[in-house]
């Protein structure tokens, strides 16, 4: 006897290599898993609860394996800045950029931050998506990135998705380090990561790895702590230039590597025997005006697994949609619709080390998103609009 079961459905499941479709499917699920999943004429027993689906297509929970949604004030005057010729970088360099958006979070209460995080967090939940996760970043130092972790835990407790949240305290050189980056970097790895550690606030360790940021040694340092707090890692690497950030991260047996734009054939091959994740944000791409594309045919000639995320924050990516990363996945990078979709669910999943979602199986979390269309490639056909109609999560229909 299942505790519900999803008829009348169609279903993506991303078993196997494609999309792992299934027409006229049905899912059940018990005690918040996956029960069984499979053509509905073959569905072994009857449910407490039956949810006619309609004709519509579910798929996997959606998963954004790459956000930075919990900050102060926002980046809209910079993004005038740069309509009148200036760059991103040169921003940066100015003292605008992400120092700029540290300076509003440290203002900001975790109150006032939580508040400003929820509709963000939100936009993203209302288009399917059931785990999110969230990097700190913005604070740059103990007391402010702990309360950006806070928020982020708090988000995960009291909405209807699942929260990872990452340590990015090695984002950016805070005001009070100017000109001493590597005692910054230092200060991350000695004090600020292990009092994350300690806290249970990081489930991973992030890095910004870049000339206008840290080095591969101060990254090196930030990596060799995380190990000692037995948190696993991932790179912010080669958005901006090729500067060997993939081949480090696959040395750490990294998660994943995000951005690489300009990546090397080299980097990438390492990524794909290190088993890492390639996470593409196209919507940084995109709104940075970056030209350089990252090599997916590289990519996929190494068996590098492709996610794609949102990257929603303030200053690069000002992205409240996962669908719409579908269309720019797909339009920017040329990447095929079941890449596309793979890489927001089973792929996703994999690049925050999560095992136990991302596809329909049995024994997996009951997370499902149920969308109005005729076929699968229609998220990632419309430039706007949202099909989704439906969340589940951990077995839960969720009232939105
Ligand atoms: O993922 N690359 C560094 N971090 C962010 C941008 C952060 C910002 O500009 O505020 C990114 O693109
Ligand atoms: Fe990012």
């Amino acid at each position: 006897m299942f505790d519900r079961v999803w008829l009348n459905a169609h279903l993506a499941t991303m078993q196997g290599e494609g999309l792992g479709l299934v027409e006229d499917g049905a899912v059940a699920a018990r005690g918040g898993r996956i029960a069984w999943v499979g053509p509905r004429a073959a569905l072994p027993g009857p449910a407490a609860e039956t949810v006619d689906c309609a004709g519509a297509w579910i798929l996997p929970g959606l998963i954004d394996c790459h956000t930075h949604l919990v900050f102060g004030g926002d980046r809209a005057a910079e993004f005038e800045q740069r309509l009148e010729g200036a760059s991103y970088e040169e921003i940066a360099r100015a003292g605008g950029g992400i120092l700029s958006t540290v300076r509003a979070t440290r203002a900001a209460s975790e109150d006032a931050l939580l508040a400003a995080a929820r509709p963000r967090l939100a936009a993203l939940m209302a288009e399917g998506v059931t785990t999110v996760e969230i990097k700190s970043g913005y604070g740059l130092d103990l007391e402010t990135e702990l309360r950006q972790l806070r928020v982020a835990r708090r988000l995960g407790e009291t909405a209807a998705v699942s929260v990872r949240t990452t340590l990015l305290a090695a984002h950016a050189v805070p005001p009070e380090f100017a000109g001493r980056r590597a005692d910054y970097a230092r200060h991350v790895a000695e004090v600020i990561l292990p009092a994350a550690a300690g806290a249970g606030l990081a489930d991973a360790v992030d890095a910004f790895c870049e000339r206008i940021a840290f080095t591969l040694e101060e990254t090196a340092l930030v990596f060799e702590a995380a190990r000692a707090a037995g948190l696993p890692v991932k790179l912010h690497a080669d958005q901006l230039c090729d500067f060997g950030g993939a081949a480090l991260a696959a040395r750490y047996g990294a998660l994943s590597a995000d951005h690489l734009e300009y990546a090397s054939t080299a980097g990438i091959a390492a990524m794909a025997r290190a088993g890492s994740v390639a996470v593409l944000l196209p919507g940084a791409c995109y709104f940075i005006r970056e030209e350089r594309r990252p090599d997916i045919a590289a990519m996929r000639a190494a068996g590098l697994r492709l996610a794609l995320a949102s990257d929603l924050n303030p200053g690069s990516s000002p992205a409240l949609s996962l669908l719409l990363m579908l269309n720019l996945g797909c339009t920017l990078f040329r990447l095929t619709v079941a890449e596309a979709l793979r890489g927001v669910t089973v792929v996703a999943a994999a690049a925050l080390g999560l095992a136990d979602r991302g596809r329909l199986a049995p024994g997996l979390r009951c997370d499902l998103a149920l969308y109005r269309i005729a076929r699968p490639a229609e998220l990632c056909y419309w430039i706007g609009g949202n099909p989704c109609i439906g969340r589940v999560v951990g077995g839960h229909v969720v009232e939105e």
